[in-house]
């Protein structure tokens, strides 16, 4: 993929990494950037085109870092800004982009800002958060966390009055009516894109404004303010991109692309939970009603596809319904349940079943949009649920298996959080070296995966086409692009099934399997049969064939 497309967010394989989770580079139990900066060569061998750096600044470390004391600093055990700007070199060399998040919506307690706002109602800062007499404004809005906190507002000793926060109390939230606000956000924007960083994770972007009688979530003054941070981008730093958490339902997240003058990108939360749910149920009909639900976006627009990340595998976007099935699918353990969520990796969410990471991982990879993989999840690595929060799904990398994983030379008890070491996911099984040395491990496969997602721009570009099969377990669908036609098929189902496919607009043409490169029977006037084994997947590229040239039935491939 060339550096210099503008629109190579579209074609991309997105990794997303904590520094602190990464590599120790000074042995002291945190990750940091000169171990990440050593670790380039691991992601520029998987394939991966753009990092995504999980907040590395200056934090009371209440919420892992979003909850953000120094907008232009770096956290003391994770580097200086030297070492930022060594990595992004690095990463650059190797033809890898990185996008870090930025942390609009709040600040951390601890901010300068906050300290200044609280003290008096003359400081400079007062307006920068958002203040009141009373707890009794905004009640519409609902309560994100529904784990730890009663309230969005908090009383300040200090300030004497409450101050609003979405998120935890030790978070309160900026006041975007303030225009110095408006304007510091958008030097920070400029600060991280002058040191080379690529673009932006736009954290929590629904609740940047409040507004009386509303549920304060996706509010035209917010749409106004993140078309500026666009314009701010567009004027000075094109190429760059911003993606946007929008944790919300499609017809919601839509806006948030504008007319090409909002986001690049932006997560498809919905659809996440929906990729399990046809998973378990056996059955296409949650996944492509997902679609059905989802508005077309502008051309240079693109959603982001994942499976897992840092927080939990959020059910909000889901019915009551669906959240207890999710529960009885995915968390029976209470335990493994965190606000309206379950706190687990991919590999324990999938009972270890290579089969079903494979397919759900084919889904996120050939379904409209650029995928992103969690690190750890590419090894299969495992969570520990008896961790607070959501660190159960934090922890150190695996790299082989040596002391702590090989993650760090410190002593056990030093690292920023313990090594998963249970008999299933444990480093000395599930680590980078061990799978490395196994061609058909976990990582190789995920490492041919992003190869051959790289050889057709029709996924990231691609338009999608449902076939709906008379038989609901078999998930097929066709990507378009130009005169490249993609046919993808998963069996959803634990069991062997044959399916009939409606193709016979494209009589003649030959199935080349993507990943073996083998011909299939051609397509012809009748339903084109499949069958396939437990949760097995097919990527097809269906070759036309011109006149004369013969087309193979299985009985000449044969030969
Ligand atoms: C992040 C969470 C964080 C929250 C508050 C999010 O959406 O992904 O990890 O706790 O914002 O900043």
């Amino acid at each position: 993929m060339p550096m210099t497309d503008p629109l190579w967010y579209k074609d991309a394989v997105f990794y997303e990494v904590h520094v602190k989770a990464f590599f120790d580079g000074n042995d002291d139990g945190i990750g940091d950037f000169p171990g990440l900066t050593q670790k380039l060569d691991y992601l520029q061998w998987l394939g991966v085109n753009c990092i995504w750096l999980l907040p590395f600044f200056p934090s009371p470390l209440r919420d892992d870092g979003y909850d953000v004391a120094d907008y232009l600093g770096v956290f003391a055990d994770y580097g200086t800004l030297e070492d930022v700007r060594r990595f992004l070199d690095e990463a650059h060399r190797r033809g890898m982009r990185v996008i870090a998040d930025l942390v609009l919506n709040h600040t951390s307690d601890q901010h300068p800002w906050f300290l200044e706002s609280r003290s008096s109602p003359q400081s400079p800062k007062r307006e920068y958060y958002v203040w009141s007499d009373t707890d009794k404004k905004y009640e519409k809005a609902r309560i994100i966390f529904i784990d730890t906190e009663k309230s969005n507002w908090t009383w300040d000793p200090v300030a004497q009055a409450y101050y609003w926060h979405r998120f935890f109390s030790h978070q309160p939230d900026l006041n975007y009516d303030h225009p110095d606000l408006r304007r510091a956000m958008l030097d920070v924007l400029s600060f991280w894109l002058d040191q080379g960083l690529d673009g932006f994770r736009c954290d929590a972007v629904p609740y940047l404004f409040e507004r009386e009688g509303t549920i304060c979530e996706n509010l035209p003054e917010t749409h106004a303010y993140l078309k500026e941070v666009r314009k701010r981008i567009d004027e000075a730093y094109r190429g760059r991109i911003l993606l946007a958490e929008a944790n919300q339902w499609p017809a919601d997240v839509r806006p948030y692309f504008g007319d090409g003058d909002e986001f690049h990108m932006a997560f498809h939360f919905p659809l996440m939970p929906r990729l399990f749910m046809g998973l378990r149920s056996e059955d296409w009909h949650p996944i492509v009603d997902m679609f059905i639900h989802t508005p077309p976006i502008p051309e240079t627009c693109q959603w982001c596809l994942f499976l897992r990340n840092h927080d939990e595998l959020t059910l909000e976007m889901c019915s009551g319904e669906e959240r207890d099935y999710m529960y009885y699918a995915y968390a029976r353990d209470p335990q493994m349940r965190r606000n309206i969520g379950i706190a687990r990796r991919l590999a324990p969410l999938l009972d270890n079943d290579r089969r079903r990471i494979e397919l759900l991982n084919s889904l996120v990879f050939t379904l409209p949009g650029s995928p992103i993989i969690y690190y750890g999840d590419e090894i299969g690595m495992g969570d520990n649920v008896h961790l607070g929060d959501r660190n159960g799904v934090r922890t150190p990398m695996q790299w082989s298996a040596d002391r702590n994983g090989g993650f760090s030379k410190a002593d056990a008890a030093a690292l920023y959080l313990p090594v998963i070491a249970d008999s299933l996911f444990g480093y000395q099984t599930a680590n980078v070296e061990a799978q490395q040395q196994t061609p058909h491990s976990l990582l190789h496969w995920m490492r041919r995966l992003i190869a051959v997602r790289k050889r057709h721009r029709a996924f990231g570009r691609g338009t999608i086409e449902f076939l709906r099969p008379r038989n609901e377990k078999v998930l097929a669908y066709l990507r378009r692009h130009g005169e490249d036609v993609l046919l993808l098929v998963h069996n959803l189902a634990g069991s062997a099934q044959a399916v009939e496919l409606e193709i016979r607009q494209f009589k003649g043409a030959v199935p080349i399997e993507l990943f073996g490169e083998s011909r299939f029977p051609a397509v012809g006037e009748a339903p084109y049969m499949l069958s396939l084994a437990p949760y097995g997947y097919y990527w097809f590229q269906l070759q036309r064939t011109t006149a004369g040239e013969p087309t193979y039935g299985i009985e000449d491939s044969l030969i």
